[in-house]
């Protein structure tokens, strides 16, 4: 079919945000900070505070927050039964979405004066409830809530991995918190917006948004890149690989970008992890396919990755299953989905365009009978 004029909105601006800027070249910046900066200097809870507070905190206004977020991390009694109901053959993301929309029912929104105090809650006990959810559903056992790390990052390999968490494993998946946290007008944070423009709740802002998340060309692209990577059994095999997915005209999941031309600039940070963690790991292959695929994907296609493909192999470095990679990216972007939710509220009218028409021309009415 051939593809409409203006398909995508491509390039067209559907609103106004201060939140951040994505930049065709290569740049991106929440409130004005560069996402080079954040990630090399600020934790992914700092981050989420500039967001959603609008500015960076003092260091007393980041200790509360982060009190806070640790005493928002415990499931209602009520949740975890509905966990436990959920079939073992569901995809993460219909639970990140059910979890999402559960609380929405036990802990409503009561006023729009509540949605700070609900975005906090919503990213603190997601952490802990897709953990108990991929744990229950894989042993039947309950694991505990509580553990002793401050950070989100950290509390979320604790409770997955049961161990002490190495720094530069709490570090990777901080790091990558910060890099999904938020990203403008992408397709869920405006299915987000559009929710939040009809005044509704939060939760539903961003249960739509999971919802829009879930397709593989928006957050399933690190799960996709992962079961890619782990087919290849060695570095020379790459630009076979690629040159057969092209024949079968195939997308490569992990590369391309609708905004960005030349780079993401998510990538090479989230890169540079992957390569320390693959020092001397057994699956040092994973990160050496993946440099190799970046290379020919520029050389033939001029296609770069996206954030999602360095992602893929330090996810698995960090002792993170593949189904868990997109309920993370979900975890981190309800920052960036509330923050817009508050914009939206924040000088509001409902999202409504218009649409070209190109159906046929107006018709007369024929009786079933007669069709
Ligand atoms: C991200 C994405 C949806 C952007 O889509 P878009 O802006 O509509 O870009 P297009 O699909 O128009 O891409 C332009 C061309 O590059 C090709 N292309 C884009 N990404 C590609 C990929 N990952 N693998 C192979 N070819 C790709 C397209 O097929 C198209 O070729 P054509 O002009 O011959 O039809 C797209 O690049 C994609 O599907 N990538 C894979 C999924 C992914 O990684 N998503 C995560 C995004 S952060």
């Amino acid at each position: 079919m051939k593809k409409l004029e203006g398909a995508g909105l491509r390039g067209q601006t559907a609103g106004q945000t201060s939140l951040s800027t994505v930049e065709q070249e290569g740049s991106l910046r929440y409130l004005g900070y560069s996402i080079e900066d954040l990630s090399e200097n600020a934790s992914f809870e700092e981050v989420a505070y500039l967001l959603l507070l609008g500015r960076l905190p003092t260091s007393e206004e980041l200790s509360n927050f982060e009190k806070e977020l640790i005493a928002m991390r415990n499931m209602p009694d009520s949740l975890k039964t509905m966990i436990e109901s959920i079939p073992g053959s569901a995809h993460p993301m219909e639970v990140i979405r059910t979890i999402i929309s559960f609380m929405g029912v036990v802990e409503p929104e009561e006023s729009f004066d509540d949605q700070l105090k609900v975005a906090k809650r919503l990213m603190s006990v997601t952490t802990t409830a897709i953990v108990y959810w991929y744990n229950f559903s894989k042993t039947g056992k309950r694991i505990e809530q509580v553990s002793n790390e401050k950070s989100l990052a950290a509390h979320f390999l604790s409770l997955l991995r049961q161990e002490d968490i190495p720094e530069l494993h709490k570090k990777t998946l901080d790091v990558s918190l910060t890099l999904y946290a938020e990203h403008e007008f992408n397709a869920s944070t405006f299915t987000g917006r559009v929710c939040a423009s009809t005044l509704s709740d939060l939760h539903s802002c961003l249960t739509a948004a999971v919802g829009s998340l879930r397709g593989p060309l928006h957050g399933g692209a690190n799960e996709e890149a992962m079961k890619m990577l782990e087919e290849i059994k060695s570095v020379e095999e790459v630009k076979g690989f690629v040159d057969q997915k092209f024949d079968n005209k195939e997308k490569i999941m992990g590369f391309g970008h609708a905004v960005y031309s030349i780079k993401d600039p998510r990538s090479d940070i989230i890169k540079e992890y992957s390569k320390k963690l693959s020092s001397g790991h057994e699956k040092k292959l994973l990160h050496d396919a993946a440099t190799e695929m970046e290379a020919y994907m520029w050389e033939k296609k001029k296609l770069f990755p996206n954030t999602d493909f360095f992602h893929a192999p330090a996810y698995h470095y960090i002792g993170i299953p593949t189904a868990l990679f997109t309920p993370l990216f979900a975890i981190a972007r309800i920052v960036g989905w509330s923050a817009h939710a508050f914009e939206q509220r924040g000088n509001n009218r409902i999202i409504r365009p218009s649409a070209e028409y190109i159906g046929p021309e107006d018709r007369s009415w024929v009786d079933i009978e007669e069709r």
